[in-house]
């Protein structure tokens, strides 16, 4: 139990890295001070371009998956440590711990980015095919309206829905039920802006910070 609980910690601090916080300095500015101040791949992507972005959505996909793996790694290093039936639910924990730790880093100031990336990761980890399809989803809409905020948010719903239609394990579905309602948490102000018709599209410059 002990353990199990240290793996939080871990899987919290895996999530809280900040590839985007990082490319940011090595281009010499505060990745939170400009566009919409989150430290995700679109926000890169529409400050610092394409291959930054490309690398910090890969890190960022990559920093949760590694979270759950290298803890089902060391449960079969250790069988004494695998918690057994619960496991999945253990890694239902994990993995929102490093979703929730990629918006509030403690490395910067409890800022981040919108968990997108990281949760999709995840996702694709648990359950590929409902992330295949949410993947499918968000590069829809992306393609023809060319908003990322409203790709994620429908990517999420997608994904929620696939999750209970296909039946995966009842601990990956609650797992997509709390990250989807908290990465649409995160995109309140997205939202805001969608409703208001004032979201902007790829390639349009957005109001500084949120
Ligand atoms: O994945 C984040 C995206 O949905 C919105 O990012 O920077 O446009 O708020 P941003």
């Amino acid at each position: 139990m002990a353990v199990n609980l240290l793996l939080v910690l871990f899987a919290y601090l895996c999530g809280a890295f900040p590839p985007g916080y990082v490319a940011g300095r090595l281009a010499g500015i505060d990745i939170r001070r400009v566009g919409s101040g989150s430290t995700g791949a679109t926000n890169v992507l529409r400050t610092l371009g394409k291959w930054p972005a490309l690398a910090v959505f890969l890190l960022d996909v990559g920093k949760g998956v590694a979270a759950v793996a290298l803890t089902r790694w060391l449960w079969q290093i250790f069988p004494s440590l695998d918690p057994g039936v619960l496991r999945p639910w253990w890694e239902l924990v994990y993995a929102l711990t490093a979703v929730v730790g990629h918006s509030k880093s403690l490395w910067i100031n409890w800022r981040g980015g919108k968990s997108v990336a990281t949760g999709l990761g995840l996702l694709a980890f648990f359950a590929w095919p409902v992330a295949l399809g949410a993947l499918g989803m968000f590069g829809l809409v992306v393609a023809t309206v060319r908003i990322v905020s409203l790709g994620s948010l429908l990517a999420c719903m997608t994904a929620l829905g696939l999750a209970v239609g296909l039946a995966i394990p009842l601990a990956y579905q609650v797992y997509t039920f709390l990250a989807t309602v908290y990465i649409i948490w995160c995109h309140r102000s997205n939202i805001q802006r969608l409703l208001k018709g004032t979201e902007p599209r790829l390639g349009e410059a957005k109001p500084t910070g949120e």
